[in-house]
């Protein structure tokens, strides 16, 4: 046990910003057994009417995912949404090249929209402008948002969809900066191209939000001068600008992986830093924020040795990653970071939804379980209410990581609800050796009382689910702590992700 507790100060002065929902949010992208055999297995026994799986929806419904983006990623720079809407039978079978697989289009726009009604979430659409432009942007947004009398909204009525889908949020193409995107194009002409699919989109619905195309990730070679020159052509047509951000452990370095956040919050930092410089240089009065639409632990070194198949085959495996108690602590500490930022990060999607890179798995003709990481999520999006504090830690010991530097053992910070009287503390132990003691002064919230004290923690941090054991790892609800004179002591084990739940009791009942 380190000898000295950490203070841990939280006052409700301390504002950040009210929670946003949007920051809850997750992805499913045509890749790997997301969309076919994750969200759509239609002779599987949970199948609705449509192929939709229940069991992956009541998942999703308990995930408290909020916002979804959709079509991808990498794929949507080839795609042609036109082939997955219509009859299925007179769906054309395309090659997709960005993750050469063979591409049914069984599943598209019509499908989606019916499996996000059914979840309950908001649709984050993304359009082609690698292989595609303004006017295709044109046609899809025709299609998905216009009542009627025209081509492409008949057509959808025709389909039998009468209502318009009313979709509000559009990401300008994906990771347009990445030498590997089908398209791939410089900051100028990428930022030529989304100022002018932003213009058009806008003479149809001038109250969209449009998301611009960031960086893959802040090693990319081009990181912010990419965003100063595309915010340079876009800076009046968007809302905001996207961030993309994977974790992984390299070399068995464990200590580097559980600091990723401390990296995330510089990347979010540097992004800020970049958007408020082309405002000031364009002297608007107007605030970029961003969508980290792509965040989450990846296994990318696992999934580059691999490679993708050889063969062109339909939704072969892809990057189905094993999540350890260690990936679940990061993924909780990434939500810490994305709540920390809720000034400027307004909207965020963990990657992915389903089978790859994600939080639950479905098997093929078996049951849906959820891995380590769908916990530290689901308790954030179903807790994190009201406005976010700062928090703030005195005499926090430090660790000194390869990637980082020397970065805090604890992360901490906390929502306050005032109409529910609510108070919930999300904290991170980074630490692999002891428990850590806090000290939490909570004298600025009279009469707070621990409801609930639920931690994410294994002895081994490289703990799994398994299909076979889907159960092995849980959050485990602990009892015993309790606020004495405006005090709370407790101590935190160490790779540990801790909710605390606080509310007021009523002194006078
Ligand atoms: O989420 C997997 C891939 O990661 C996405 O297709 C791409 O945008 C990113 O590089």
């Amino acid at each position: 046990m380190a000898d000295r507790p950490v203070t841990v100060h939280i006052d409700p002065a301390f504002r950040i910003a009210p929670v946003s929902r949007r920051t809850f949010g997750s992805f499913v992208e045509h890749m790997g057994r997301c969309v076919y055999g994750g969200l759509y297995e239609p002779d599987h026994p949970s199948a609705d009417a449509v192929g939709l799986r229940r069991d992956v929806l009541d998942l999703v419904r308990e995930q408290g995912v909020t916002v979804v983006r959709y079509p991808g990623g990498n794929f949507v720079s080839g795609y042609h949404w036109e082939d997955g809407v219509g009859p299925r039978d007179q769906r054309p079978t395309r090659l997709d090249p960005a993750w050469h697989s063979v591409e049914t289009n069984a599943f598209g726009l019509d499908e989606f929209m019916t499996w996000a009604q059914a979840a309950g979430i908001e649709p984050m659409l993304a359009v082609n402008l690698g292989t595609r432009g303004p006017r295709e942007a044109l046609d899809l947004l025709e299609y998905a948002n216009h009542p009627g009398g025209t081509r492409l909204s008949d057509l959808r009525r025709s389909h039998g969809r009468e209502t318009p889908y009313g979709i509000r949020m559009w990401c300008l193409g994906n990771e347009m900066d990445g030498p590997w995107q089908l398209g791939h194009q410089t900051a100028h002409e990428y930022g030529r191209r989304a100022a002018e699919t932003a213009r058009a989109m806008r003479m149809i619905d001038p109250t969209l939000e449009l998301v611009a195309c960031g960086s893959s990730g802040p090693d990319m070679p081009t990181f912010a001068a990419w965003e100063a020159t595309v915010l340079e052509h876009t800076y009046d047509q968007v809302d905001f600008v996207s961030a993309h951000l994977y974790h992984e452990e390299r070399d068995g370095d464990l200590a580097s992986l559980l600091a990723s956040s401390v990296g995330m919050d510089q990347f979010i930092d540097d992004i800020v830093a970049t958007c408020d410089h082309v405002r000031a240089r364009t002297r608007s009065s107007k605030r970029i924020n961003i969508s980290f639409d792509e965040w989450n632990v990846w296994y990318m070194r696992d999934f580059l040795a691999t490679g993708v198949p050889t063969e062109w085959v339909q939704a072969p495996p892809l990057s189905e990653d094993d999540y350890t108690v260690a990936d679940a602590v990061v993924v909780g500490s990434s939500l810490i970071t994305l709540l920390r930022h809720s000034d400027r990060v307004t909207v965020a999607c963990q990657a992915q939804l389903v089978n790859t890179i994600a939080a639950i798995r479905a098997e093929p003709g078996g049951p849906a379980w959820r891995q380590t990481i769908f916990y530290p999520f689901a308790l954030t999006a179903r807790y994190a209410r009201g406005t976010v504090l700062r928090v703030e830690c005195t005499s926090a010991p430090t660790t000194d990581t390869a990637r980082y530097g020397d970065v805090p053992l604890l992360d901490v910070v906390a929502t306050y609800d005032d109409d529910a009287d609510e108070l919930v503390v999300f904290a991170v132990h980074r630490g692999q050796r002891e428990p850590v003691t806090i000290d939490m002064d909570l004298r600025a919230f009279p009469g707070y009382r621990l409801a609930e004290q639920v931690v994410l923690h294994d002895p081994d941090p490289y703990a799994r689910n398994t299909s076979a054991e889907p159960d092995r790892v849980r959050p485990q609800t602990v009892a015993g702590a309790a606020v004495d004179q405006g005090r709370l002591a407790l101590a935190l084990p160490p790779v540990s992700w801790t909710m605390l739940r606080l509310t007021r009791v009523d002194v006078t009942a």
